[in-house]
């Protein structure tokens, strides 16, 4: 890295739980000389070294800027929408090194279509579809499919995208709503339903090289018991213990890998999180419901929470293509967290500037850490910004330990209309 004087200037591009986990997680590093958080929230603020500069994720013009007027030696990209903007891109050409992918290899989340085609292309398992241009075919093709079906607006809707219908009616509904979403103007896919248990399965790759992270278990609905809309994740923890070695095995030889492989083949070596949402089937297989080109939130808090290594060190190697050098190693304590969100969350999240009680107890329980996710700062007071607030996560020798832990340090936040599910990891 091409950094004046010891220690590396790095910025953290996002402002939501994942963002503040990695920015705790760098700060930690000595070899982290200062660190920005690009907008952050309340929390990414106050870890040492850090601050936070207020341009959005999705203001990639400023954010090259400010790298380069800044000196960056390193660009941490968070969410997707600026990697699907081309950021990464952006910082290639001005010689500064970024955990992100190119705007191409995005395209695996950005374009459910361009996903489902480079799966058939290059036999990576994955549920039939069909794609469709126009929202009259979509319709035509539900009014016949077999039941239940799941409908995919192509684009980036923010966790929208995506309706499991179980009758006709519903399918319809689900056609014409997803077609009215930005997302869904770039097209549909009607796609079989799966039925299986899901994991998130991330790596970090550079090129056809890859540290796999440990597994891991979110948990999509809003309501206990797997009930209500899906939304961005209200918890997760690791490892998630029904990934055994073998199913392990399975998702890197017949989905990571060729991926990665035929990426590079292509021209679009990847460089950054690779996420495959999998949905394991009876006999043992792997399926991919989608890729995403980052670290899931909240998979992130409980994977850099369980983080033995320095990430700093394993970052550079990336960058420095040594990734076959290292290993990313996990303490052997599970790790869980809850989303704690606003009423209202996903579809309309109200909770926007009420006070958060309870956040300014010592954490002294190094086997705790509350990250931040949509929170900011009202005359010194750390307030509700954004639909996921905050993500307290513990550590403990078993799941039910690790579980106990965040469920007790929950008690003591409050804040108006705040939800969460009471049974993460149960
Ligand atoms: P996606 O954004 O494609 O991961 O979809 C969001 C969620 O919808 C997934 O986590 C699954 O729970 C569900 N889902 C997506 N595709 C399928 C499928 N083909 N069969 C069953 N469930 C699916
Ligand atoms: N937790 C799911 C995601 O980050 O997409």
């Amino acid at each position: 890295m091409n950094h004046q004087g010891p220690g590396a200037r790095i910025l953290v591009v996002g402002q939501g739980a994942r963002e503040h986990a990695l920015a705790w997680a760098l700060s930690r590093s000595p070899e982290t000389r200062a660190l920005w958080v690009a907008p952050g929230n309340a929390g990414t603020g106050q870890e040492p070294k850090t601050r936070n500069i207020s341009i959005e994720a999705h203001e990639v013009d400023a954010l090259a800027t400010f790298a380069r007027q800044e000196n960056m030696d390193l660009v941490v990209v968070g969410p997707e929408a600026p990697l699907v903007l081309g950021l990464a891109d952006r910082l290639a050409v001005q010689g500064i090194a970024v955990i992100g992918p190119r705007q191409d290899a995005a395209r695996l989340e950005g374009s459910k279509i361009t996903c489902k085609r480079f799966c058939q292309q290059h036999g990576i398992p994955t549920a039939p579809a069909r794609v469709h241009e126009k929202p009259e075919d979509a319709l035509r093709d539900v009014a016949t499919c077999p039941l239940p079906v799941v409908i995919k607006a192509s684009g980036l809707c923010g966790g929208k995208g995506v309706v499991i219908a179980t009758s006709r009616e519903e399918a319809e509904t689900a056609v014409q709503k997803l077609s009215q979403l930005p997302g869904g103007q770039e097209g549909l896919l009607v796609e079989e339903c799966l039925e299986g248990w899901e994991t998130s399965y991330i790596v970090l790759a550079q090129e056809t090289s890859y540290l796999p992270c440990p597994s891991t278990q979110d948990h999509k609905r809003l309501k206990d018991g797997n009930r209500g809309p899906n939304t961005g994740g209200m918890g997760a923890f690791s490892p998630a213990n029904r990934v055994t070695p073998e199913v392990e095995a399975r998702i890197c030889r017949e989905i990571i890998e060729p991926t990665l492989q035929a990426l590079a083949q292509s021209g679009h070596p990847y460089q950054g999180f690779l996420y495959a949402g999998i949905m394991v089937d009876k006999s043992g297989k792997p399926n991919l419901l989608e890729f995403n080109c980052r670290l899931g939130d909240p998979e992130a808090q409980v994977i850099l929470f369980r983080l033995v290594d320095d990430l700093h060190a394993i970052f550079e190697a990336t960058v420095q293509k040594r990734l076959d050098k290292i290993r990313w190693t996990s303490r052997p304590e599970v790790a869980l967290t809850t989303v704690i969100a606003s009423s209202g969350y996903p579809e309309a999240p109200s909770s926007e500037g009420e006070p958060i009680d309870g956040l300014e107890v010592p954490e002294v329980d190094t086997d705790l850490k509350i990250f931040h996710g949509g929170t900011g700062r009202r005359n010194g007071q750390v307030v509700c910004s954004g639909g996921r607030v905050l993500s307290v996560t513990g550590r403990g020798s078993s799941l039910a330990q690790a579980r106990a832990r965040v469920y007790d340090r929950i008690k003591n936040l409050h804040f108006a209309g705040m939800q969460y599910r009471k049974d993460i990891g149960s």
